[in-house]
């Protein structure tokens, strides 16, 4: 029966540890996790004896591109590859074309998604100096995620640059705002002194450590003069941490970092991938991504989000500074996560607290991210024994590359279900879409 699902002898892993289990999902939802499980007759069972069993992540950070750009990604398959990832929620940015600005264009965003998307979606509004007063009624819309802050300029044309407009922006609305900080004025300055024979290897002191800090404090500051909750984006430096560690502002800022700032390092990942590798802010030297898994493992970072932001590979061609930022990245981070516990500096623990219920403890998302009574039966199976090379033809985004083809892998998701159906299975999607909003408390 749709929505019945009986998920028998996995491991199950929670944010509190792990633990042999069965999980019990009736009408969607997850009724029991324990040993030995009856279910009503006719309940299907889905055998996950030898296998992970985690909750579905949920990724805050996705760019899906439509409309406008769908030549680089759209819904369905940016969704299809979130849910070959074991992401059964997605949070999409409004850096579309048009962006996400008004509630008319979140309500096509919606319209487009019902139907189409793979997994539970919401949209981002974008803050501009023209919005900004409007934002706190509009953020309360059905599938809003909230509100997006660009305080430097990456792909697309939000922005919102200076204190006192970021502070409107605060001043509008209770819901935690979502924020890309660099800033600008700094950018500005650095890309007209940039020789015209910069390499793409120095893309990471182009858009320097100072880019990003500046920024950061800045947000720091107006978060504690207004006491509206923040959420910075991407973070992508040791001294960022260090910021957010010694302020200890408590929920009054939380914080995020992509798998690629976790797994990839420079100059190498420039030299080995080139502009594949680039974003923005830009994946730094080992001594930031050291500094990164720190503040991931013992708290200071809140969730992972992967910045999914792919570009055609011909754009990616263009020569350095030319060439777009942003790497696909939404079926890789569970992957890229067991990498780590693999490597001995991550637990599968910590891999639900970031991944799964960190996204939504950030936003207030209601009944995702965890396997425990009354939650929705959402979660993924992993087969631990695939030590395999990734494979480039299991990657479902229209970017059709990725740094991470013939990584080593700990691990792959064989099913993948959302409210107790498996939407997922082997390397293909099983059935029709079945996404809808995501809920916020
Ligand atoms: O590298 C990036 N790409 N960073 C962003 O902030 C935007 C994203 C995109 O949309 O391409």
């Amino acid at each position: 029966m749709s929505g019945d699902l009986l998920v028998r002898g996995g491991r199950v892993v929670r944010a509190s540890g792990d633990a042999l289990a069965d999980v019990l999902v009736l009408g969607g939802v997850v009724v029991e996790v324990g040993h030995a499980l009856q279910s009503p007759p006719g309940t299907p069972v889905l055998d996950a004896s030898g296998c992970l069993v985690l909750p579905g992540l949920v990724d805050p950070q996705v760019h899906f591109r439509e409309p406008g750009l769908e030549h680089k990604e759209d819904l369905a398959s940016g969704s299809l590859a979130a849910i070959g990832g074991g992401v059964t929620g997605f949070m999409e940015m409004p850096n579309t074309k048009p962006s996400t600005t008004t509630p008319e264009l979140l309500a096509d965003k919606i319209a487009r998604a019902l139907g189409r998307a793979h997994g539970d979606f919401a949209f981002f509004l974008g803050a501009t100096a023209q919005n900004a007063d409007r934002l706190g009624e509009w953020e309360q819309l059905p599938g809003c995620a909230g509100v997006k802050i660009f305080m430097g300029s990456s792909t697309g044309d939000l922005l919102v640059p200076d204190d006192p407009t970021v502070e409107r922006v605060l001043r509008s609305g209770r819901r935690r705002v979502a924020v890309h900080a660099e800033d600008d004025y700094r950018l500005k300055e650095r890309y007209k002194a940039l020789k015209p024979d910069t390499h793409i290897r120095h893309h990471h002191e182009v858009r320097d450590v100072e880019t990003a800090v500046l920024a950061t404090r800045r947000l720091l500051n107006l978060a504690e003069k207004t006491g509206r909750k923040v959420h910075v984006l991407h973070i992508s430096t040791a001294e960022e941490v260090a910021l957010i560690r010694e302020r200890a502002l408590g929920d009054l800022v939380t914080a995020e970092v992509t798998p690629n700032h976790l797994f990839l390092a420079a100059p190498d990942c420039y030299d080995q991938y080139g502009s594949l590798a680039q974003m923005n802010p830009p994946v730094r030297d080992v001594r930031h991504r050291d500094a990164l898994r720190k503040g991931l493992v013992d708290g200071v970072l809140t969730c992972i989000g992967s910045d999914h932001a792919p570009h055609s590979l011909v754009e990616k061609q263009k020569p350095y500074p030319d060439t777009p930022s942003g790497i696909p990245g939404v079926q890789t981070i569970l992957p890229l996560l067991l990498t780590g516990v693999r490597d001995g500096w991550l637990s599968l623990s910590t891999i639900a607290r970031v991944a799964c219920l960190g996204a939504c403890r950030v936003y207030g998302i209601k009944g995702k991210g965890d396997l425990a009574k009354g939650f929705d039966g959402d979660l993924v199976v992993v087969d631990p024994n695939v030590r395999l090379p990734l494979e480039r033809t299991w990657l479902h985004s229209k970017a059709g590359y990725s740094p991470y083809v013939g990584w080593l892998l700990a691990g792959w998701q064989r099913e993948v279900v959302l409210r107790g159906e498996v939407v997922y299975r082997d390397h293909a999607p099983v059935g029709a879409p079945k996404g809808q909003l995501l809920r916020f408390s």
